[in-house]
């Protein structure tokens, strides 16, 4: 059955600009998060406290987390590969951090150069920080769908690198589709698998829209009771060590799909679509939100 309500997770800020060719400017991306969070998203992804070597546009992370201005009810949350990034995260007051994996070896090798046991281990110290510091720790896998390295992937591995990171202490598990390969009932069988081992109220669901099946993989997970939804605005975005990644679905997309199916998400389609203009024209990037451009050319 649907959900009633579905809480959608904006990855636009981190997931949507990690990826330019040029680093967009601090004062934009705390535009952008203000704006958002003025749309009635209540969880923003803000930024990636990674190497500036291997993604230097998410090199501003201390002044995009220390500059933003916070809404009431808002998590502004971001990426933390590993001890350091969390430190520097917490240092800038940061409500909660998200440690990343895969259910691929080679991707884990390519994005954060190590083996997925070797995430996992480096994982345990961020999360005995983030609890002291009382922090909550969100937990992706990667590559759920398929890899760009090593094709299929099996859903018991998904379920198996899932229920480590949630039982290590992660309180959410976001299941990637990196390379938006995945389709509706691939998605629902991986979802099966890897809700035989974690609560389903604890699985969200992060589609990129490559191959144009995004909205159509959420239905199918939506139907299974997934209530927690990865999106980014206008559909920006990619992953830099995922060639040919195109953006997350597009939160205005996400939005228009739970309002048609009578799913509560608290966010005023209107404003998000504008941010939506509004950003895409601001980096000079084409909007590939659908529903971002009927609205706009009403
Ligand atoms: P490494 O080179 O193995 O790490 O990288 P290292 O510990 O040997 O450190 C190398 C250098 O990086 C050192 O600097 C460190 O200080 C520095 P140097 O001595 O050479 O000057 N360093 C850091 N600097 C800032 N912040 C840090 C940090 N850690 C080390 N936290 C590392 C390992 C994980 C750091 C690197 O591989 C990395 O940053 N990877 C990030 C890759 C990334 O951001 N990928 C995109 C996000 S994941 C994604 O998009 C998928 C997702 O959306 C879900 C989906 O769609 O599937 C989440
Ligand atoms: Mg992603």
């Amino acid at each position: 059955a649907f959900p009633q309500q579905v809480r959608l997770v904006e990855v636009g800020p981190r997931d949507g600009l990690q990826n330019e060719p040029t680093p967009i400017d601090t004062a934009t991306k705390l535009a952008l998060i203000d704006r958002l969070g003025a749309a009635g998203l209540t969880h923003i992804e803000a930024a990636s406290f990674v190497s500036p070597k291997w993604v230097p546009q998410m090199a501003d992370h201390r002044e995009v987390m220390q500059g933003l201005t916070r809404r009431n009810g808002v998590t502004y949350s971001a990426l933390t590969p590993n001890f350091k990034g969390l430190e520097a995260a917490l240092e800038c007051g940061v409500d909660e951090v998200a440690v990343f994996s895969a259910a691929s070896e080679a991707f884990s090798q390519k994005n954060i150069n190590c083996s997925v046991a070797e995430s996992l281990e480096r994982f345990a110290p961020v999360l005995e920080r983030a609890r002291e510091a009382n922090v909550r720790v969100r937990g992706y896998v990667s590559c759920v769908l398929g890899c760009p390295y090593e094709g299929e992937i099996a859903p018991a591995k998904v379920a198996e690198v899932a229920k480590a990171l949630y039982e290590m202490g992660c309180y959410e598990v976001s299941l990637g589709d990196t390379i938006g390969v995945g389709t509706p009932l691939k998605a629902k069988r991986m979802l099966e698998a890897v809700a035989r081992d974690v609560p389903m109220a604890k699985l969200a669901a992060h589609f990129h829209d490559t191959y144009g099946q995004a909205l159509a993989n959420l239905y199918a997970v939506l139907e299974e009771g997934v209530a927690v939804i990865d999106s980014s605005v206008a559909g920006l975005g990619g992953c830099p060590y995922a060639k040919g990644a195109s953006g997350n679905v597009a939160s205005e997309e996400v939005v228009y799909l739970l309002d048609g199916l009578g799913i509560q998400s608290g966010i005023d389609l209107d404003a998000l679509a504008a941010t939506g203009t509004w950003i895409t024209q601001t980096i000079g990037r084409p909007n590939r939100s659908k529903v971002g451009v009927a609205l706009a050319s009403r």
